[in-house]
């Protein structure tokens, strides 16, 4: 059973944000405990959801002694890093992860923020967790959908530094495609690695560049068009896990590689069928559109991407693959996007 009180310094209060789901599925866990519920989605993380929260923490006369603790996927730590940094100008908070994606990508960092119409984490700031709680045993739970949300974002990492742990976990998941399998069986211990592994990568890109001048923009790989695809099949309200978005949007930048950058074809169409072999979409047709969705989907994408934060002036920084674990940061006219769209 986790001790929540192990995170903060015994001076201060501790306020949970917690995901209503996993209040739900772990009631003990939260019994005795100073909760505020919130409902994960992309629809609620949002400015209307930022007040409420402030509103309950200033009704619940919750003072600058206070550590937040968010528990729960992205959505939650996203919004606790956020509330926290901006309420009473800012109280300490932590996060314990409760998917595969929050573990080993979203809690790490410092970045913290909402959406803002149909742009993703467009309102936001960066500021770090004083601490993390991990636990995989939350995974037992998740969705398998949402388990391979995360295996996406693990494997991005792998693929733009480590090329060993790619082939580790592709062989993995390919293998026992169960989360709960994956958790009771002999290869619990690789699994834990691998997962350590993509933190300690994450960690280091980040500590090299916290404010994204530099290499930290490589873990955007896959996102500008992941982003775009995410919120626009929400708007259409058909949806997509992050991670399936991002996996989507990375497959499209490997296709884009091989022109641009002279990604070999051979790499390209092996990394393409581990996407497909791990249930990851990698074209159209896996995201369950019809033509005029889809019509609709490619028309919306040029506007959303004009709007994108890493625009600067008539052009948008992408990430590019020139081999499995070197990657480049290309600066990329708007102009040219669109033609990659049109490729789509
Ligand atoms: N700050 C960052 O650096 C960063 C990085 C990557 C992604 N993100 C953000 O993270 C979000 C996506 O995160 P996510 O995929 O964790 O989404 P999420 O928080 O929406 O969680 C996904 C779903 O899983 C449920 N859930 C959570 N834990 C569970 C458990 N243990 N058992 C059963 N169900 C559980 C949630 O209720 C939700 O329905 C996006 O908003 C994205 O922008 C942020």
């Amino acid at each position: 059973m986790l001790d929540f009180s192990v995170m903060k310094d015994s001076e201060k209060r501790l306020v949970l944000l917690v995901d209503e789901v996993v209040y739900r599925l772990y009631p003990s866990l939260f019994e005795g405990e100073t909760c505020l519920r919130i409902t994960a989605s992309e629809q609620e993380k949002n400015w209307s959801t930022v007040a409420k929260l402030i509103d309950q923490l200033l009704a619940m006369e919750v003072d600058r002694n206070t550590f937040l603790l968010g528990v729960g996927g992205g959505v939650t730590t996203d919004l606790c890093g956020f509330v926290a940094s901006i309420y009473k100008r800012g109280i300490s908070f932590g996060f314990v992860p409760t998917t595969l994606l929050a573990m080993v990508d979203a809690s790490i960092g410092g970045k913290n923020g909402i959406n803002w119409g149909l742009c993703k984490n467009e309102v936001g700031l960066i500021r770090m967790p004083e601490q993390i709680l991990l636990d995989l045993d939350f995974l037992r739970t998740l969705p398998v959908k949402e388990f391979y949300s995360g295996v996406a974002e693990l494997l991005k990492v792998f693929l733009l530094a480590d090329r060993d742990s790619y082939a580790v976990a592709m062989d993995l998941f390919k293998r026992v495609p169960d989360p709960s399998v994956l958790l009771d069986g002999t290869d619990r211990q690789r699994f834990e690695e691998l997962v350590q592994e993509a933190i300690r990568i994450k960690e280091r890109i980040v500590g090299q560049d916290t404010y994204e001048a530099g290499p930290r923009r490589l873990l955007n790989f896959g996102h500008t068009l992941g982003h775009a695809l995410e919120l626009i099949l929400e708007e259409e309200g058909l949806g997509c896990t992050h991670g399936q978005a991002v996996a989507w949007g990375m497959v499209q930048m490997v296709r884009w590689s091989v022109r641009r950058v002279g990604l070999a074809q051979t790499t390209a169409m092996q990394l393409v069928s581990d996407f497909r072999s791990v249930g990851l979409p990698v074209d159209w047709q896996d995201l369950g559109l019809d033509m005029p969705a889809l019509l609709r989907v490619k028309k919306k994408m040029a506007s959303v991407l004009c709007q994108d934060k890493k625009r600067e002036g008539d052009a948008l920084h992408m990430v590019l693959l020139k081999e499995m674990g070197i990657p480049v940061v290309l600066r990329i006219p708007l102009t040219e996007v669109e033609e990659l769209l049109d490729r789509l």
